[in-house]
């Protein structure tokens, strides 16, 4: 799209959402315009968390599907539009309701802990969810004599029992395939270049697990290893005082991280890591889900009331 059209699409975005009282939240990884338009930008808990607070009657949700569920489900007197309906995840595709149903009979105490990245139908399933901000403290919430289900997630899961010590958890072999595709040879490479750099780490991707490892054999200095959510990677590389980072999550990450830190350079573990989900959403849609209000996320009334306990649990621990 063209710079000026673009900038008159994004001026009558602006003004569309004040006169009709709508807020958008936008995940970190959507395009830099989605972003620009936003009044909120964060990462699936803080959105989850902003969902919840806000004054708007309509929320318009730059992101995924699971995502917008989410907030459909924190808040049902609310509407959540998304721009497009097909925006999926690969990773909320990595378990049906009838594996998990299966799996919780194999274990009939253990207690279900689910990502957020899962379907409404699942969360009505668990007993906590959690997100990669707050994983680790979901889990070291629960007694440690109880069998612990961990889904979908296996990297994030893998960094959680390592991070908790925990022995009796089982982690459901499902990935993200953006995340998965991050791999330790990508990392070393791009570390290589750029000798200060420290390196921050999302726990879903493929290089996670390896990584934790080469930091407790001490291969790498702890301190410049972070293994953090979206929001978490933002905080930190403000705070650092290092002025070079590799980043290995999705790309969309860096335009952020760019603009609220001019005077740094950030450079991605792989160029490759595109979330196509994500990038479904355009400004065109924005604007379409604005004028039309015709995609709408509903979730029916049983599924949400369920699944809300588990959101509930998880956003008192965190
Ligand atoms: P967070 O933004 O919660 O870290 O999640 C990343 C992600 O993959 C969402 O799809
Ligand atoms: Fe799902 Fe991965 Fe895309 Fe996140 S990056 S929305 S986990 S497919």
């Amino acid at each position: 799209m063209l710079v000026q059209q673009s900038s008159a699409l994004k001026a009558e975005i602006l003004r569309l959402k004040k006169e009709k009282d709508v807020v958008i939240l936008a995940h970190n990884y959507q395009i830099p315009d989605v972003q620009d338009v936003a009044d909120f930008t964060g990462d699936s808990l803080g959105l989850s968390r902003k969902a919840s607070t806000v004054s708007q009657k309509t929320i318009l949700f730059c992101g995924v599907n699971f995502m917008a569920e989410t907030a459909a489900i924190i808040s049902p007197e609310k509407k959540v539009l998304i721009p497009d309906l097909e925006a999926g995840c690969s990773l909320s595709d990595s378990i049906t309701v009838d594996e998990l149903r299966n799996w919780k009979k194999q274990h009939p105490n253990a207690i279900a802990v689910g990502y957020v990245n899962t379907t409404a139908e699942i969360k009505a399933e668990l007993d906590y969810c959690c997100t990669s901000s707050n994983a680790v403290n979901v889990v070291k919430a629960i007694s440690v004599d109880k069998e612990i289900l961990f889904l979908p997630d296996m990297f994030l899961g893998s960094y959680v029992a390592k991070m908790t010590g925990r022995k009796n958890m089982y982690i459901w072999a499902g990935e993200c395939h953006v995340h998965a595709g991050i791999t330790p040879e990508d990392v070393t490479k791009k570390l290589n270049s750029l000798n200060d750099a420290e390196f921050v780490i999302h726990p879903e991707c493929g290089c996670t697990t390896p990584m934790m490892y080469d930091v407790a054999d001490g291969s790498y200095d702890t301190k410049k290893v972070s293994i953090l959510s979206t929001e978490g990677m933002l905080n930190h590389v403000k705070e650092s005082k290092a002025k070079n980072f590799v980043v290995a999550t999705e790309t969309g990450i860096l335009y952020r991280m760019k603009k609220d830190n001019p005077d740094k350079t950030f450079i991605p573990a792989s160029e490759k890591a595109e979330c196509q989900y994500m990038k479904m959403i355009t400004l065109e849609k924005v604007y379409n889900a604005l004028i039309n209000e015709k995609n709408v996320i509903t979730v029916p009334k049983k599924i949400a009331d369920k699944a809300r306990l588990a959101i509930d649990r998880m956003l008192a621990i965190s």
